[in-house]
């Protein structure tokens, strides 16, 4: 049975950072229509409900833009709603993001009670001058103190960190490294900035970004740093403590079924002997409108062709470090493995995967020149 996660999209921020190109708008709290985005995303879930008839929910991550922002008690009120409309499985991983300029001590509890079970903070670095150029609306301390007190209350915490920040040398990287480590979480997120198209960065690129080679440096020193404090580098860019991966992101690269509910989110489902890929309207007031007339928010729903889905499955797949079984391609694409042997043997014979007999993973090379692993498949 292919497993099924709920997205759940939250599209405000309180200001729009300026190398963010996830579908958010900066927005003053008091002029979010709250209780009518509630309505919608239960309407829009009901909208979906059909597809994934009887199916059991296993992960739900409400993301953002800053789902923190949301009071505890709509958060709730969105999960009885769906329990009463569907399963909801009894160890299901529920994830909230939040931004620490949006939490203070009650915070914590109130979204504990709510049924939030796992907490990612996006802390991106603890470093004053560089959480100030990232447009961050947090300091260091903010961010220290949201990480203590949500640990009162969670024990599944993950932490965003970002590295290849602009003057960013060596030591600054690890002095954010060793306090991550340090702070007890059970799993990490450490992206490299990207200067996104269509961002304020990519307007006005930020001076003295760290060079490629000093990059590798310090991919390299997180790989070593997190491994000593028994973080597993399970997938690109995730580090997680013995059994504490995040399952719903799991489900995506594994290849598994997902509704996306909220502007801009992604569905993707198996139905029938078909896959189904749905998009939504990105805009929140498209969106909102488009759900008031019975139209689910939903812009785009097509079947993905045989063709894509080579592709579509290993770019993900490949992106964990163990990969995946053979079997697990039969189940999650419908396809018989002869489909994809070829080209598989051809990246083994160019030393980037490993022998599809033991698992579908790509070797030491392949998983350092990951994009010319997964090319093969286009
Ligand atoms: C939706 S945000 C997380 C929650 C919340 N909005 C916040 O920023 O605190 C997801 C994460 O993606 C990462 N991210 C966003 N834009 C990025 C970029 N251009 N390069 C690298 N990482 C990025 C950040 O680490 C961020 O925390
Ligand atoms: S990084 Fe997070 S807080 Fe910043 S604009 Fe993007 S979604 Fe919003």
């Amino acid at each position: 049975m292919i497993p099924l996660s709920l997205y759940v999209h939250w599209p405000w921020c309180l200001k729009k950072c300026p190398y963010c190109d996830f579908n958010s708008y900066s927005k003053s709290q008091k002029d979010i229509p709250e209780e009518r985005y509630v309505d919608c995303l239960k309407k829009a879930f009901l909208h979906q409900l059909p597809w994934v008839k009887d199916r059991t929910i296993e992960t739900i991550f409400f993301g953002g833009g800053t789902p923190s922002l949301m009071k505890a008690s709509s958060i709730e009120s969105i999960l009885s709603f769906i329990s009463q409309n569907a399963q909801i499985s009894s160890t299901a991983e529920i994830t909230l993001e939040a931004n620490p300029g949006t939490l203070n001590s009650e915070s914590y509890r109130a979204f504990r009670q709510s049924g939030i079970n796992r907490l990612s903070i996006g802390v991106q670095s603890f470093d004053d001058r560089k959480l100030q150029c990232l447009g961050r609306i947090h300091s260091k301390e903010v961010a220290l103190t949201a990480i203590r007190e949500a640990q009162q209350e969670f024990d599944n915490i993950n932490i965003d960190l970002m590295f290849g920040l602009p003057t960013q040398g060596l030591e600054d990287l690890c002095s954010d490294l060793s306090l991550a480590v340090s702070m007890n979480s059970t799993h990490l997120s450490y992206y490299q900035l990207t200067i996104e198209p269509q961002t304020m960065f990519a307007k006005r690129p930020p001076l003295n970004l760290p060079s490629i080679d000093l990059i590798d440096q310090m991919q390299e020193k997180i790989e070593t740093e997190t491994s000593k404090q028994n973080f597993d580098h399970y997938e690109v860019s995730g580090y997680a403590k013995p059994g504490r991966y995040c399952r719903h992101n799991l489900n995506y690269w594994e290849f598994g079924d997902y509704l996306g509910v909220g502007p801009g989110a992604h569905g993707k489902i198996t139905y029938g002997n078909k896959i189904f890929r749905t998009v939504s309207f990105s805009h929140p007031k498209k969106w909102m409108n488009s759900v008031e007339s019975s139209g689910g928010g939903i812009k785009e729903k097509y079947s993905v062709i045989p063709e894509n889905l080579p592709f579509e499955f290993m770019l993900n797949i490949l992106r964990l470090r163990k990969g995946a079984s053979k079997e697990l391609w039969e189940e999650r694409t419908l396809l018989p493995w002869s489909v994809v042997e070829e080209k598989w043997n051809q990246g083994v014979k160019q030393k980037l995967l490993e022998p599809a007999e033991n698992r579908l993973q790509t070797t030491p090379l392949g998983w350092q020149f990951l994009n010319n692993a997964q090319e093969i498949f286009l």
